[in-house]
C-alpha cells in the first residue's frame, strides 16, 4: 500500500460520505493563504470528531491546538443550543485565523479561541472552576501530551471522552528506544492512561491523506 492509494481512498470516502461545505473549505483555504502548516485533521477525521461529539451528547468541548479552526468548526457544529467550545492556541497568528474562520462558519457565539500556552490556559480553566467538559480533543505539541492528559482529567467528569490525535506518527510510537520528544510524549501519555484507574482507553491506527497515524480514545469512568 502506498500514500497515493491512501489518499485516493480518503478522497473517495470523504467525497461520498463527508460533504465538506463552503465554511470548511474556506477555513482550509484561508489557513493556507496565511501560511499556516497544512496539518489540520482530514475531512473524514473532522467528521469523525463531529460524530463522536454528537453521539456523546457533548455540550461543552475543549480543544488543545486550534491551528486555523478546521477541527474546531467540526466540533463546534456538534454542539446543541447553549453549548460551548473552548479552543487553546499558543500562536496568535493561528488564533486570529481560527477566530475568523469560526466567525465565517457562524460559530462566533459558541466558540472561543484562547491565546497562550495551553498548559497556562488549562491551569486557568481549573483555577476559575470551569464547568467540566464532555469532550476534550488534544492536538497541540506532542511532547506535552502527558501534561495535557493530566489537565484533561481535571477538567472532565465520569462519562467524558478524551481524544488524542497523532499517536502513531508513521509507526514510530512502537519504538520504546525512540529519542523523538513527540514519540516519548505519546508513549508517556499512554503509560499514564494505562496506570490511571479513572479511565478506560483504546487506540486505533489510521491511514489516509495525512499518512500513517492514529487516535487514542479515552473514556473517563470515575
Ligand atoms: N486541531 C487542529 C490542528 C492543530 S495543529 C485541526 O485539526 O484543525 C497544532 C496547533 O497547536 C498549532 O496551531 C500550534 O501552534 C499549536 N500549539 C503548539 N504548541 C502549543 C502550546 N504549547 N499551547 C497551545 N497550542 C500549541
Ligand atoms: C503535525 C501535527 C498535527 O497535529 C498533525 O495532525 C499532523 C502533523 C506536526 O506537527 O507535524
Ligand atoms: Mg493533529
Amino acid at each position: 500500500m502506498t500514500q497515493q492509494q491512501w489518499t485516493a481512498v480518503d478522497e473517495y470516502l470523504s467525497g461520498v460520505l463527508v460533504g465538506e461545505d463552503a465554511a470548511l473549505s474556506a477555513a482550509l483555504a484561508t489557513s493556507k493563504a496565511a501560511g499556516l502548516p497544512e496539518i489540520a485533521v482530514a475531512p473524514n477525521q473532522g467528521k469523525l470528531l463531529h460524530l463522536l461529539a454528537v453521539t456523546a451528547g457533548a455540550r461543552r468541548i475543549l480543544e488543545v491546538g486550534s491551528l486555523g479552526g478546521y477541527s474546531a468548526i467540526w466540533l463546534g457544529r456538534a454542539l446543541p443550543a447553549g453549548g460551548r467550545l473552548v479552543s487553546l492556541e499558543i500562536n496568535p497568528a493561528h488564533a486570529a485565523v481560527a477566530r475568523a474562520n469560526l466567525h465565517e462558519a457562524g460559530l462566533e457565539k459558541v466558540a472561543e479561541v484562547r491565546t497562550g500556552r495551553a498548559a497556562d490556559s488549562l491551569a486557568e480553566l481549573v483555577d476559575d472552576g470551569a464547568e467540566p467538559f464532555d469532550l476534550v480533543f488534544i492536538d497541540a505539541d506532542k511532547p506535552s501530551n502527558p501534561e495535557y492528559f493530566r489537565w484533561a482529567l481535571k477538567l472532565t467528569h465520569p462519562g467524558s471522552l478524551i481524544v488524542i490525535d497523532n499517536v502513531v506518527r508513521g509507526g514510530a510510537v512502537a519504538d520504546g528506544q525512540s529519542t523523538d520528544p513527540s514519540v516519548r510524549g505519546v508513549r508517556e501519555m499512554h503509560e499514564l492512561i494505562a496506570a490511571e484507574p479513572r479511565v478506560t482507553a483504546t487506540a486505533v491506527q489510521t491511514v489516509g491523506v495525512k499518512g500513517y497515524d492514529g487516535f487514542t480514545l479515552v473514556r473517563v469512568i470515575g
